[in-house]
């Protein structure tokens, strides 16, 4: 993308290719945009060679797959997920792949850019898979898979030269000579019919209650809130596991501060950025309210600091002075060397927001179009659904913790976290739709025993878990089922500061307790002078944990992966030693087994 560019306010309509054009499809399956921000950037390219059509295809649009017939040439950008699966949305078509079902590509050719994190354990493990089953089903490669950690544009960028050089290499057909019509390819795109309610179709749904959880008072202090919020006739439906996906909007301050640094009139006219739910349905927007709904304004893209570099050394070109060398205006000494190298900018862009960056290069200034291209895509936040819809489906319920740091000596807060428990009010309306969680899932038997860890708001999925099972139970026993299946045993773990301050939902745990419906251990790490945590409780308790294991227990682990998840995990890990046998190896393969058999499900976050 030319930074810098100003967008039009709606897409260009394209023309049709002419029927000598080669073409070439791009595919890419996205979680948050990146790949699809690649494969945008690889079809301009592609365009850019002539006589080439390049043809964009999303994943999330072939759900039952991609005819592979007629293509030459397929050029993949694909993400990993979590523990290591494809985006969400892309989860259908990649599993078809996946299965052979494709058939023999022995006639094509392909290129694999894999994104991921290394902080995950699977790196770019979609993105192999499918170059494996791509190459498994004969194609041919390309151009060597790229592996891409994050956001490595260079790695990205090499990539795409090689991929488009190997292309201009290949004596490819046109439309003509493959026999295809090309009336039509233009607006394919735009004609996949109207779209269901999902994350880029998001429904307006009207908060029904709001409620503090906690009552904490620190300045440290993080409250919770649960939120209802009506689905109304929207049709939309969820499973206990699955999250609802939430656009936030961006505090009225920051947006303020952000438009006096930029000296930028806040009603003027800006397009609706591409990726925007709201695209396509108006011309465009008043800048302040871009900044609120659709702009990410804390992490800025590196190009700013460059642009911000260029426009300060135009400025105040670097002058010689007596001795040779070179004197820098003293204010810009850490913008300009924050372009050092890659971890220099890393590490000089990751406490600052827009504003801060802006604010170092005073008083150079960018124009609105400039800052608006440096700018990323304010990202929908996921929480865990704890709700059953068996309670009402046209109902849904999230338990939200504030989130609040402090970085460069400022405090900070959560976007969307604290737009719930201080913006928001009964009857306010907001933008959301269900993120499917096919991983993380009751297990099939409602008679099967399940083991549930969940300090903090990771008890979310847990409260729909068990209310789901307590509600099927009643309606099956009132529906005349005299012999009702009673539902299998239900050990909850959960973790909290003190009971009088933070125990979530704890009225409703104590009375599912006293009535014999679960097994409820608490830990309360602050009411004591040693901590106490969940994983404490597990070990205490690890003998039931054995014997429900052995008859089938499902475990299920929700929270904290930065410390907690693993703590329980050995946890889990050493009690399994001990009564197995076979040592810490024969643990580790007890536990993969349950993994692979879906038996070890873990819906964890940093
Ligand atoms: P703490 O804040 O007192 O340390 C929910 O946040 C609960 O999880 C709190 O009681 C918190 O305790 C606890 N917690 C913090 N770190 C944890 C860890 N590594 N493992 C398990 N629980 C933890």
């Amino acid at each position: 993308k030319p930074s810098g560019a100003k967008q039009p306010a709606s897409a260009p309509e394209r023309k049709g290719p002419s029927a000598d054009m080669k073409p070439v499809l791009v595919l890419y399956g996205t979680e948050y945009g990146f790949s699809k921000e690649i494969a945008e950037k690889l079809c301009s390219m592609l365009s850019a060679c002539g006589g080439v059509w390049p043809q964009l295809e999303n994943m999330a649009d072939h759900p039952s797959g991609y005819d592979f017939s007629k293509v030459q040439v397929a050029l993949v950008a694909c993400s990993t997920q979590g523990d290591g699966v494809p985006p969400t949305e892309a989860r259908e078509f990649c599993e078809w792949l996946f299965a052979g079902k494709a058939g023999s590509l022995a006639h094509l050719k392909f290129a694999v850019c894999a994104l991921g994190d290394k902080s995950y354990t699977h790196f770019c493990r979609c993105g192999k898979q499918l170059d494996a089953a791509l190459e498994g089903a004969g194609a041919q490669r390309l151009v060597e898979r790229a592996e891409v950690n994050k956001e490595d544009w260079p790695v990205v960028d090499a990539w795409l030269g090689a991929v488009v050089a190997a292309v201009k290499e290949l004596p490819l057909k046109s439309f003509a000579e493959l026999g295809l019509a090309v009336s039509g390819v233009a607006d394919a795109d735009k004609a996949s019919g109207p779209k269901k309610w999902g994350k880029s179709r998001p429904y307006t749904a009207s908060v029904l209650a709001l409620e503090g959880l906690c009552t904490l008072s620190g300045a440290d202090d993080k409250n919770t809130v649960r939120m209802e919020l009506d689905l109304g006739d929207s049709g939309i439906t969820y499973l206990p596991g699955d999250a609802l996906g939430i656009y936030p909007t961006n505090d009225s301050k920051a947006v303020e501060e952000l438009l006096a640094v930029m000296g930028a009139s806040p009603s003027e006219q800006v397009a609706v950025p591409s990726w925007h739910y709201e695209e396509g349905s108006r011309a465009g927007m008043q800048l302040s309210e871009a900044l609120t709904k659709c702009y990410d304004l804390r992490s800025p893209k590196p190009e700013l600091v460059k642009l911000l570099v260029a426009a300060l050394e135009a400025a105040h070109p670097p002058t010689a002075n007596g001795n040779g060398t070179t004197a820098a205006p003293s204010p810009y000494e850490q913008l300009r060397g924050a372009l050092a190298d890659a971890s220099a900018l890393e590490a000089y862009l990751a406490p600052r927001h827009v504003v801060d960056v802006l604010q170092d290069a005073v008083p150079v200034k960018l124009s609105t179009a400039q800052v608006l291209s440096c700018l990323r895509q304010l990202q929908p936040r996921l929480y865990s659904i704890s709700s059953s819809p068996l309670e009402d489906p046209r109902r849904v319920q999230v338990t939200v913790a504030e989130v609040k740091y402090a970085s460069l000596g400022k405090d900070r807060i959560g976007v969307c976290s604290t737009m719930l428990s201080e913006r928001l009010q009964v009857g306010s309306r907001l933008p959301v739709y269900v993120h499917k969680n096919p991983d993380f899932r009751l297990p099939a038997s409602p008679a099967t025993p399940i083991i549930m860890v969940g300090p903090g708001t990771g008890l979310a999925p847990f409260r729909s878990f068990v209310m789901e099972r307590l509600l099927a139970a009643a309606a099956q026993a009132g529906g005349g089922g005299a012999c009702a299946d009673q539902p299998g045993r239900m050990v909850l773990y959960f973790g909290c500061r003190r009971r009088d301050q933070d125990y979530l939902y704890g009225k409703l745990l104590e009375g599912w307790s006293a009535e014999g419906k679960i097994t409820l251990y608490t830990a309360f790490s602050r009411e004591q002078k040693q901590k106490v945590y969940v994983q404490n409780r597990l070990a205490e308790s690890a003998e039931l944990v054995w014997e429900l294991l052995q008859q089938g227990a499902h475990f299920y682990v929700c929270g904290d992966a930065g410390s907690m998840a693993g703590a329980v995990e050995a946890a889990l890990l050493a009690l399994i030693a001990e009564r197995q046998g076979g040592g810490p190896e024969g643990a580790q393969a007890y536990l993969q087994a349950l993994s692979d058999a879906g038996r070890y499900q873990r819906d964890v976050w940093y």
